[in-house]
């Protein structure tokens, strides 16, 4: 997971930054960098490798000064080597930046910097920002209004630092869309940036958050926050534990909700080092699978539970439409005694956030005695599930503290596409048209992620209208059938509420009888290719004096015609829609339960990893 630390004051700023990033080493990396003004110039320090390799750079080469900036990068464009790695320069040399998220239109500014004579020194997407940031200064303009008309070209969601030998009074900082942290921490005579609290605590308890869509001046003696507008805005300063459990929890009142707005974050660095967005292509190089074996899998059994088993559901149309194998689902505790079909030509694929979950690990044990292939989709670095499996995917979440799993799910719908991507690639299935499509699709996810999250106040509104019901249904179809057992366990696990997901289709074979005013209908209908099938389930659930609440795409005017409520998603492409569906329902859930007083991170009777059978 890409971190950013900066610091400007009095002391020296390399160990500091060095520190800073140690402490967010936990969260993954391929590459680390740093950029310290010395004598009026920016000396950079940066290569592929951990942290050990930077400190030796830096022991080798040492830089000294006041003002720096510190990144680790998890690749997104563009290998992790020296020439890629953060912080980048422009033309000019004369400033440097540390970015956290996916430029979408990096190939479109290339171009048109390149049309200019901008001549790019690396791979990443990262670069145009501070080619456009160079190109403003170099008309005369400021650093702060350079920055400002620089970020005004990007689509997606980004946390920025940058840092200018022109101006070196001043960091400036970005956050835009909903990127996850840029949180900005006070000290006598000293500020502090951070991607994340833990690289700044040791230093300070006085913290200000910056929001999506703002922007902080940074100097020695504190910070001013400003819209991208320009506005100067007045902001709160925080005041965060010591204890580095909880102050790991941030602006967020729990783990949860942290974690459900982390997931633009998570989903930027489930892509990280995967794709190729020139050539259009997928990388999975840990999952170990040849031409030879994709060409020769006649069967993907995916064995998984709870919220791992309902992505698997998900996979299974991805994997089924895209490479155009065949999937089965099977719930982990039921595959493991079930005496399961597996051959040599048969990929068990068992997805698991903690990777320690008994009946996960017995469904793969079952499989490695039948002599199928075994790989699995992981979050916890190093657990079983990804040690005994012939290949894997590391989900790339870092920590899910919260035992409702939320960016655990999402990131995972994100590997099962670019793993349907990747086979469909290898077994020769796909036009190099369509491949690239899918691809380039991949790099809206994040932002689309971040429109979910900037829609929150509304979906706390119908938590509030449903926040004593006593049932709830959930009906979906298609690849959003999953969304509403995900959405249905959500919403169970930590409000105690009893709710059950339903595919749509099966609701008049029974279900419906249980319409009435008291149980509230949660119809997921976004525009995907069963939108018109699930819009007749909200006429013949209204029918019936049904509460309906639609997760519907923003602009479908008829929805909003008929439903009560409605949760508006952005349009997103129809097979990664389950991303941008899901995310309404978690923080319905998770505005549900907190609205009743409950304890969100740890509900009754569950665990984080279940260990037992
Ligand atoms: C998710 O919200 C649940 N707490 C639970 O269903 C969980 O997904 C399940 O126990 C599987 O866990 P795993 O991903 O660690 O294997």
């Amino acid at each position: 997971m890409c971190g950013i630390v900066g610091y400007i004051g009095p002391r020296d700023a390399t160990p500091i930054i060095l520190n800073g990033l140690k402490r967010l080493e936990y969260r993954g990396y391929d590459s680390a960098g740093l950029a310290v003004l010395t004598n009026g110039h920016l000396e950079i320090r940066r290569d592929a490798g951990k942290l050990d390799r930077l400190a030796a750079l830096v022991a080798e080469d040492p830089v000294e000064g006041h003002v720096g900036i510190g990144h680790t990068r998890w690749a997104t464009h563009g290998e992790p080597s020296a020439r890629n790695a953060h912080p980048h320069q422009g033309a000019t040399g004369a400033v440097v930046i540390a970015h956290n998220g996916i430029v979408e239109n990096y190939l479109e500014l290339r171009d048109e910097l390149g049309a200019e004579g901008v001549e790019f020194k690396s791979d990443t997407d990262t670069e145009v920002i501070v080619q456009l940031v160079d190109r403003y200064l170099s008309l005369g303009i400021g650093l702060v209004e350079a920055a400002r008309k620089s970020f005004r070209h990007l689509k997606g969601a980004h946390g920025i630092v940058l840092l200018s030998a022109t101006e070196p009074d001043k960091i400036v900082a970005a956050r835009i869309g909903n990127a996850g942290g840029v949180v900005v921490g006070l000290g006598e005579g000293e500020t502090f940036i951070a991607s994340d609290i833990p690289a700044i605590l040791e230093h300070t308890r006085q913290v200000v958050f910056l929001e999506s869509g703002q922007m902080a001046v940074v100097g020695r003696q504190g910070v001013e926050v400003q819209t991208l507008e320009g506005k100067t805005i007045p902001f709160e300063v925080h005041n965060v534990a010591w204890d580095p459990v909880a102050a790991e929890k941030g602006e967020y009142r729990h783990f949860m909700d942290k974690e459900i707005h982390e997931q633009v974050r998570s989903l930027t660095d489930t892509i990280a080092g995967r794709v190729d967005f020139e050539a259009g292509r997928v990388r999975l190089p840990q999952l170990n699978l040849t031409r030879d074996l994709a060409c020769r899998i006649q069967k993907v059994i995916i064995t998984a539970c709870g919220t791992a088993a309902h992505a698997g559901m998900v996979g299974k149309v991805l994997i089924e439409r895209i490479a155009r194998v065949p999937v089965e689902v099977d719930i982990a505790s039921e595959f493991r005694y079930r005496d399961p079909i597996v051959d040599e030509n048969t990929v068990v694929l068992a997805i698991s956030q903690s990777g320690e979950t008994a009946d996960t690990l017995a469904a793969m044990e079952e499989t490695r005695l039948k002599g199928g292939v075994l790989w699995s989709i992981v979050n916890a670095i190093g657990s079983q599930a990804m040690r005994i499996a012939d290949g894997y995917i590391s989900m790339q979440t870092g920590p899910e503290i919260g035992v409702a799993s939320t960016k655990a799910y999402t990131a995972p719908l994100v590997d099962l596409y670019m793993l349907a991507v990747l086979l469909a690639d290898l077994r020769g299935v796909l036009s190099d048209k369509e491949r690239r499509r899918l691809v380039a699709d991949l790099a809206l996810v994040p932002d689309l992620a971040g429109h979910c999250l900037d829609r929150e106040a509304e979906v706390e509104r119908v938590a509030f209208a449903l926040k004593d019901v006593k049932h709830c249904i959930y009906l979906g179809r298609g690849i959003n059938m999953p969304t509403a057992y995900e959405g249905a366990l959500k919403l169970k696990e930590i409000s105690y509420i009893h709710a059950e997901g339903y595919p749509a289709g099966e609701m008049k074979h029974g279900p419906i009888a249980l319409i009435d005013r008291d149980m509230p209908v949660v119809v997921i209908a976004p525009r995907d290719p069963w939108y018109e099938k699930m819009f007749s389930q909200i006429e013949q659930a209204k029918a019936r004096g049904g509460i309906v609440v639609a997760v519907a795409t923003e602009g479908d005017e008829t929805i909003a015609k008929f439903a009560d409520q409605v949760l508006w998603v952005p349009p997103t492409p129809w097979m990664l829609s389950p991303v941008t569906t899901v995310i309404p329902l978690q923080m319905l859930a998770y505005h549900i339960a907190a609205l009743r007083g409950l304890d969100v991170d740890q509900p009754r009777n569950l665990a984080k990893s279940v260990t037992v059978e």
